[in-house]
This record gives C-alpha cells, sequence and structure tokens, in this order.
C-alpha cells in the first residue's frame, strides 16, 4: 500500500494492513487530510508534528475522557457496577485528568517515582535481562519469541520490583493487567473486553489494597512506601489514590516498554549495517532508543475529548468530540525529520514525540530508556545470529499503541 493509493474517505487505522503498517495511511493523512474526520470511529484524526505538539499543550484539548464516558454509558440501571467500579479506578488516573487535580497527582507522584529511584534499578534491570536470556538459551531450541520470552516478563518483573510485588505473586499480577488491557487500550470486536477488564481490575485493585495496608504498617524501601510518605505542605495521595497510582504504574510501566524492546530489536534485524554500527560503536545505544522511539514507538495515538469548540486548519471540533493525536505519525513528519522513514541509530535531531509533550508527558521516560538500552544490545550480544523467522508478525489490532502480540526469532546456539 503507497501513500497514494489510500482511499481517505475509507481511512481505518484498524483495517489489516494498516494494522501490520499504519505508516502509509498516515502519511497520506498528514499530506492530504491532516485534521480527518473518520466517520468509522466517529473521531478527529491528527497527524501533523506541529499540530500534534499544539493540541498536546492545549488545555482545550481534554484529557479527562473517562468521566463523560461513565456518565453517558455507566450511570444507567442497566449499567454493570463491576465496569462501572473499574473505570471509577481509571478515573483515578493522573494521565486521565485535567488540572489542577493532575498538577497535584503529578506532584505528589514525582515525589516517589525520582530519577534516583529509576537510577537504583540499573543492575536490577541487568540481572533479570541475564536470568531471562539464559533461560531462553537453556531451552537449547534456537527459537525464541522475544515479546513472551522476553520483553514482557523482563519490564513486568522490574515494575513489581520497583512497587514492591513480592515475586511469588508476578504471575497473577501479570494476568490481571493482561485483562485491563482492553479497557484500557480498547479494541475491535471483542464485546467481553469491559467484563474481563473489570474482573482483572477488581482482582487488582483488591490484591494492591492488601499490599498498601502491609506496607502502611510495615514501611520497605519501594515505591508503594514510597507513595505512601510522599507528601508535601498541602496534602498527601489517599490510600485509594496509592492503589490507583499503583495500577497505572505497573500497567503503564509495561505494556508501552516491551513495544519499544520488540520494536527496536526489529527496527536493528531489519536494518543490518545499523546494528552492525550500533555493535562497533556502543556508545550509540542512547540514540537508537531515541531512534526506535522515532521510527516505531509505541504510542501509536493519544486520546483528548474537546473541552470547547477549536478551529484548526479550517475544520471545526466541537466540545464533547474525540480526538486521536498520532506520535507515531508526528514523529514521520518530512516537515521535522529529515528522511523520516529511514532508521538511522546516528540521527541529531531531537524532538521525537514517542513519550508525549507538555504536562501529561510520560512520567516513566527515564526507566523506558533504561530497560530499553539494556534489553535491546543483551538481546543481541546473548542471542548470536539472531534473525527474523518467516512467520509473519502479529501486530495487536488497537488504535493507541503500536506492538506486537509475539516476536518469533531464531538464533545460533553456542
Ligand atoms: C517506551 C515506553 C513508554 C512509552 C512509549 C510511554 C508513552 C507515554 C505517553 C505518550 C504518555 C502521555 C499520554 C498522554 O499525553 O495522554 C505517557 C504518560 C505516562 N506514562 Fe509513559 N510511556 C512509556 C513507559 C512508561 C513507564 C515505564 C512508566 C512508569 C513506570 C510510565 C508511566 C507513565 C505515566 C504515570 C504517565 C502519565 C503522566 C501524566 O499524566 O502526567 N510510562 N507515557
Amino acid at each position: 500500500m503507497t501513500a497514494q493509493h489510500i482511499d481517505l474517505e475509507r481511512a481505518d487505522l484498524l483495517a489489516p494492513e494498516a494494522v501490520a503498517d499504519p505508516y502509509p495511511l498516515l502519511a497520506a493523512l498528514r499530506e492530504h487530510d491532516p485534521v480527518h474526520w473518520s466517520p468509522r470511529y466517529r473521531s478527529w484524526f491528527i497527524t501533523r508534528y506541529d499540530d500534534v505538539v499544539a493540541a498536546l499543550r492545549d488545555e482545550r484539548f481534554s484529557s479527562d475522557r473517562i468521566t463523560p464516558y461513565r456518565r453517558a454509558k455507566l450511570e444507567g440501571p442497566d449499567a454493570d457496577p463491576g465496569v462501572r467500579a473499574a473505570f471509577e479506578v481509571l478515573e483515578g488516573w493522573m494521565v486521565f485528568k485535567d488540572q489542577p487535580d493532575h498538577k497535584r497527582l503529578r506532584r505528589l507522584l514525582g515525589r516517589a517515582f525520582t530519577p534516583r529511584a529509576v537510577t537504583q534499578m540499573t543492575a536490577a534491570v541487568e540481572e533479570i535481562a541475564a536470568e531471562l536470556l539464559d533461560d531462553v538459551v537453556r531451552r537449547g531450541h534456537g527459537s525464541v519469541d522475544l515479546i513472551g520470552d522476553f520483553a514482557y516478563p523482563l519490564t513486568a518483573s522490574v515494575i513489581a520490583d520497583m512497587l514492591g510485588v513480592p515475586r511469588e505473586d508476578r504471575e497473577q499480577f501479570k494476568d490481571w493487567s493482561d485483562q485491563i488491557t482492553g479497557l484500557v487500550f480498547g479494541g475491535m470486536g471483542d464485546a467481553t473486553r469491559h467484563t474481563v477488564g473489570a474482573r482483572g481490575m477488581a482482582e487488582l485493585t483488591s490484591y494492591l489494597s492488601g499490599l498498601v495496608r502491609d506496607h502502611e504498617r510495615r514501611p520497605a524501601d519501594d515505591l508503594i512506601s514510597a507513595m505512601i510518605s510522599a507528601r508535601d505542605d498541602r496534602d498527601a495521595l489517599s490510600h485509594d489514590e496509592v492503589i490507583a497510582t499503583g495500577v497505572l504504574l505497573l500497567f503503564a510501566g509495561h505494556e508501552t516498554t516491551t513495544n519499544l524492546i520488540g520494536s527496536g530489536v526489529l527496527a536493528l534485524l531489519r536494518h543490518p549495517a545499523q546494528r552492525r554500527l550500533l555493535h562497533e560503536r556502543p556508545e550509540l545505544v542512547g540514540g537508537a532508543v531515541e531512534e526506535a522511539l522515532r521510527f516505531d514507538g509505541p504510542a501509536k495515538t493519544v486520546a483528548r475529548v474537546m473541552g470547547a469548540d477549536v478551529e484548526l486548519r479550517g475544520r471545526v471540533l466541537r466540545r464533547g468530540e474525540r480526538v486521536f493525536l498520532s506520535p507515531s505519525s508526528a514523529n514521520r513528519d518530512p516537515e521535522v525529520f529529515a528522511d523520516p522513514d529511514t532508521f538511522d541509530v546516528t540521527r541529531e535531531k531531537a524532538g521525537q514525540l514517542g513519550f508525549g509533550i507538555g504536562a501529561h508527558y510520560c512520567l516513566g521516560a527515564p526507566l523506558a530508556r533504561l530497560e530499553a538500552s539494556i534489553a535491546i544490545p543483551r538481546a543481541f550480544a546473548r542471542l548470536p545470529g539472531l534473525r527474523l523467522t518467516d512467520e509473519p508478525l502479529q501486530w495487536h489490532p488497537v488504535l493507541l499503541s503500536r506492538g506486537m502480540q509475539r516476536f518469533p526469532a531464531r538464533f545460533t546456539l553456542p
């Protein structure tokens, strides 16, 4: 599919070819219809770099898209109380809040989730990555699912370690968080996603509630304790806020980073000269991670709901309408990045939008960068001759994020 051959009237980011490779469609939108109304999704899609930045900095593009949904769909007598309760937890997430509530939560969490707390994770990330890759090699058949065997357990273990979740509860933790994915990222054609997500949310919040009570009695050197004691002269996080934020961190902390590790390894496998360059000059790893975020990052779109009527490029976005702002598209905008479809780990230009920008700029960016900059080179070092298989890659069919369901690869056994 090329940009010229796309029928924009029927543009669908969830069509199978766009799920596999959204970039031709995003390029066509960026060029011909940068503020695009999609009748299918009853939403706007904004794809140019400057417009995405301006919207992410503009309070009229509201982050609170949960409250209107809950009021419209979950208040009636037929509404499922479990689903309503799950949405109430989501309503407590800072990423879904506008000012001043957002600023308050972010300020308090910033006291717990500090650069120092992230740097302290370096040795743990190295150790967990090494253990997982040892397991892969020990199995002795030269094949690996880089998502299921490596990126996913790595990022889930790191955030669980950081929060203070006991190792023996990790599997359980992962199942619940998988179930919540359907609530947060949405998807098409799965009618059960709300009820399954609500069940996962109920179990995870009840589990975390117990853990928070334990930590209230016996503080430890971890993020849950740091959140409990995070306070300033004005206030502190409530018990429920610590739980909701714990769910947010667990969730935000591993889904996206898993996808980044996957797409970073994939880009290097598809660009052998870049892989060789990184091998010869390991100090380029920081640049390689930034380029992976730009070239094929996990944030395909971020959602907003209009808090006021706004005119943009001659179109009027009405109050209450939904908007998808696309970092994936902005990151390939030729007005900003030279040769945007080229993967280049030495690229100088900063400003990729993979972590968003403005008030909601990703709080976990330093942790994600740390994990990816360890995981990607370790995978190549421990799995010699790493290569793709003939199996087609399956991508998650969702609008918000870009990531592989599985990432089958082969390597040469020692
Ligand atoms: C490669 C990995 C990651 C990517 C691509 C990513 C992307 C993003 C993006 C685009 C946003 C902004 C959302 C918006 O404007 O609506 C965001 C916010 C956020 N991210 Fe990340 N993220 C990643 C990893 C992490 C990690 C590891 C954590 C924590 C452990 C984390 C925690 C958060 C939080 C708490 C917010 C909300 C910030 C706020 O609302 O002020 N993220 N992330």
